[in-house]
């Protein structure tokens, strides 16, 4: 055994014409390295099989016929045949953050279990939160039969209109590729690869096939960039998916600076390159631009293809390099191989519905966030004893976000869509998870009416008589498109008038991202509890009867009003599809709160802010440099009476100034502790969040001088500060030790 094996490495390694080529199935034995592996398959592969591999097919039934593939998974997304004659995988691709999603609305939906949206994920700032969110959307995955899940969105929430927002991070850099990392090692961790997207700058939905984002190259670095930086290497997900947009008037899937510069050079990455459904667009371009696999190919009317026949022409007649495609094929073979996807394959199989509902459920709890709790109008427990719920189909479901991300969770929709004609993004789908049963079972000697508030008058009437009056609102947000910050169907005034009717009103939130709440002031109680999931009408219950001490925080700003960022609309609205645009980001790496701070414009509710059910004291930071790196400690105690958990934001700033906003987080730390228990948590800040980038020397610059480290519980919270002096210092453009002084 032993000695097959060295021989095949030596032939694989040799390459010497003078001795036998490998087994083709060399690449098979399980002792070699990835590399070797891949080195072999590669090796082993004739051109129509490379070009097969880098190759993407829409994987659903609703692919044009020429492109339909009876081994494709019904309703997926992709599907890339394997190679039988070796022994290579198909690679069977479905979306995506939430869980295994439905490609088009056509029955029968695969139902699966919906995990909360990205957005509460991120609020959790809790990563083992989202590890063990993602490990159940991809065991639902592989249970499914995918290898692929086209999860981990990163894209920074610079506009807080755009559709997609629910599907990402939020809008720190450090927090989001935390979060983004986590959830992608979850994923991983059943043997499959994820792919991290929208690969770049993809940051708002209006004409995003067309609009030509412009961007500093430094502050795209030191922003959307960098948290693609740090969720890469946090989570090593095996695959990136380029966007559809253009950056600085190349595509993103042909875009040299992205792809053979930054990702692939200077962050030194080794998986492959998909592109968005359709996002490539030129045989060459894209071949030597770094796109490493053509996707979508045979989607709606188009077939979008720029490889399948034309690559081999354009490597015949030398405009491609042999080395190049082999390059791509290597990396997606690695990929499968190092991921475990060709070792274990996936087959579809029995999934644990019921324990994934509960996990699901736990994950929401974890990151709905109390925003509001005048007068400790909540938890409900024990006090209520007439609740008037309003609105937002809470007597039967919880909202869920639209778009190829859209997971159709077992027994349907509570809701049915009115306008589910119009295709996609629709359906607008509401999960059977209803927050008023949540509610009577928790809260048994309430008395609790529903009505959907439509007439005012009577919603008014009805406040009036009770304890409590909670009220439901929802903004369902969806991919292809972006949306107003204020809310729909005029749920303002709902809320105005039962507020108005009963001084004792809590709202609860359904939202993909920020909206405006112009009833802010006159309600006691408000809580975010995004697009929650499957389980999501028994998490918000159990937060509002105090079942669960809320912990969430939000990881984007709610601004007072669109006009106080940067583009108050998003740019290109009205413009034909197909027409060309540019929006030019001035605002650079400035974005959410460090676009308010540094225009001193106040939040409606700031980024990291989040309430408690119990109250906490954050003691004793200290901040000094280790070696080279900035260490920072504090501690947190329970000072309530109920089990709660705290988050520790560290905020970090050079004392005199200069960055793109007056400070960024620099790192966080959560502590789950009994009532009176106390923790130290101490942090390593990572010196990127410290430095900024440098073009000429091409390296992450720390200048020497005193930086204040606050410790806070928000973004605009004073916090307790120390001051702390750091020395000069040059790191490289990726991982790796430090720039020696030029
Ligand atoms: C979306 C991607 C998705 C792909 C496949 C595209 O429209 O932008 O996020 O993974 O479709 O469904």
């Amino acid at each position: 055994m032993r000695g097959w094996l060295m021989t095949s490495v030596a032939l694989a390694t040799m390459g010497s014409a003078a001795m036998a080529a490998p087994a083709p199935t060399a690449w098979q034995n399980r002792a070699l390295t990835a590399d070797q592996r891949a080195d072999l398959l590669v090796q082993a592969m004739t051109e129509d099989e490379k070009i097969t591999v880098v190759t993407g097919l829409f994987g659903s039934q609703f692919a044009l016929p020429a492109y339909r593939r009876a081994e494709a998974r019904p309703q997926s997304a992709g599907y890339v045949p394997g190679i039988p004659r070796l022994g290579f995988t198909p690679q069977w691709q479905s979306d995506a953050g939430s869980g295994v999603a439905t490609q088009g609305a056509a029955p029968p939906a695969l139902e699966r279990t919906a995990l909360p949206s990205g957005i509460l994920t991120a609020s959790t700032w809790d990563p083992a939160a989202a590890t063990a969110a993602g490990a159940v959307v991809g065991a639902e995955a592989r249970a499914s039969g995918f290898n692929e899940q086209l999860a981990g969105g990163v894209d920074l929430d610079r506009d807080p209109g755009n559709g997609r927002n629910f599907e990402y991070g939020g809008e720190d850099p450090w927090l989001a590729g935390t979060m983004v990392g986590a959830f992608i090692k979850g994923i991983q961790s059943n043997a499959i690869i994820t792919t991290i997207k929208h690969y770049a700058m993809n940051d708002q939905e209006t004409g995003r096939n067309f609009v030509d984002v412009k961007v500093d190259q430094a502050a795209a670095r030191t922003s959307d960039l960098l948290a693609f930086q740090i969720a890469i290497e946090q989570g090593n997900p095996w695959s990136v998916m380029c966007s559809y947009n253009l950056v600085n008037g190349q595509h993103a899937c042909q875009n040299d600076w992205l792809l053979n510069k930054v990702l692939k050079g200077d962050w030194g990455y080794q998986g492959f390159v998909m592109s968005d459904w359709g996002a490539q667009h030129d045989t060459v371009a894209d071949a030597l631009g770094g796109l490493d696999q053509e996707t979508g190919v045979g989607l709606g009317k188009t077939d979008y293809h720029v490889w399948l026949e034309k690559l081999k022409a354009a490597i015949a007649d030398g405009r491609v390099p042999k080395a190049v495609l082999d390059d791509k094929v290597r990396r997606i073979a690695r990929a499968l191989i190092a991921s475990g996807a060709v070792d274990s394959p996936v087959a579809p199989g029995p999934i644990d519905f019921a324990a994934h509902a509960l996990a699901s459920q736990h994950a929401a709890e974890a990151g709905i966030v109390l925003l509001k709790n005048q007068g400790d109008i909540l938890p409900l427990a024990g006090r209520a004893k007439t609740i008037a719920v309003f609105g937002g189909h809470a007597d039967v479901g919880v909202l869920s976000g639209g778009g190829s991300a859209q997971v159709y969770s077992p027994g349907g929709t509570a809701v049915p869509d009115p306008d589910a004609a119009q295709g996609f993004p629709h359906p607008i789908v509401y999960y059977k998870s209803s927050p008023v049963d949540g509610l009577k079972a928790g809260l048994p000697d309430a008395a609790i009416h529903y009505s959907d508030g439509a007439d005012r008058a009577a919603a008014a009437a009805a406040a009036k008589k009770a304890d409590v009056a909670i009220v439901f609102v929802t903004q369902w947000t969806a991919e292809s498109r972006d949306f107003p910050l204020t809310l729909p169907d005029d749920q303002d005034s709902l809320v105005a008038a039962v507020a108005a009717a009963n001084p004792n009103t809590i709202v609860v939130l359904e939202t993909g991202a920020a909206v405006t709440m112009p009833w802010a002031g006159k309600v006691k109680g408000i809580v975010e509890a995004w697009y929650p999931g499957t389980n999501g009408g028994q998490a918000i219950a159990r937060v509002l009867t105090g079942a669960v001490n809320p912990s969430g925080h939000l990881p984007i700003s709610f601004p007072q009003k669109p006009e106080d960022y940067p583009r108050a609309k998003p740019a290109g609205l009205g413009l034909p599809e197909g027409q060309g645009f540019p929006v030019t980001l001035t605002e650079g790496a400035s974005v959410g709160y460090k676009w308010l701070g540094k225009n001193n414009t106040a939040p409606l509710f700031a980024f990291g802010h989040g309430l408690s059910y119990t109250s906490f004291a954050k003691t004793g930071l200290t901040a000094n440099v280790a070696g080279q790196d900035l260490r920072v400690s504090f501690r947190i105690r329970n000072t309530g009476r109920v089990a709660g958990a705290e988050v520790g934001q560290i905020y970090v700033a050079p004392v005199p100034g200069g960055w793109e906003g007056p400070k960024r987080l620099g790192g966080y730390g959560k502590a789950m502790l009994a009532a009176g228990a106390e923790q130290t948590v101490t942090l390593t800040i990572d010196p990127r969040l410290l430095a900024t980038w440098d073009e000429g020397r091409h390296g992450w610059h720390v200048t020497a001088g005193q930086y204040r480290v606050t410790l806070a519980s928000s973004a605009v919270d004073a916090g307790s500060s120390v001051t702390v002096t750091l020395p000069e210092r040059w790191l490289p453009a990726g991982r790796g030790a430090a720039l020696a002084s030029r």
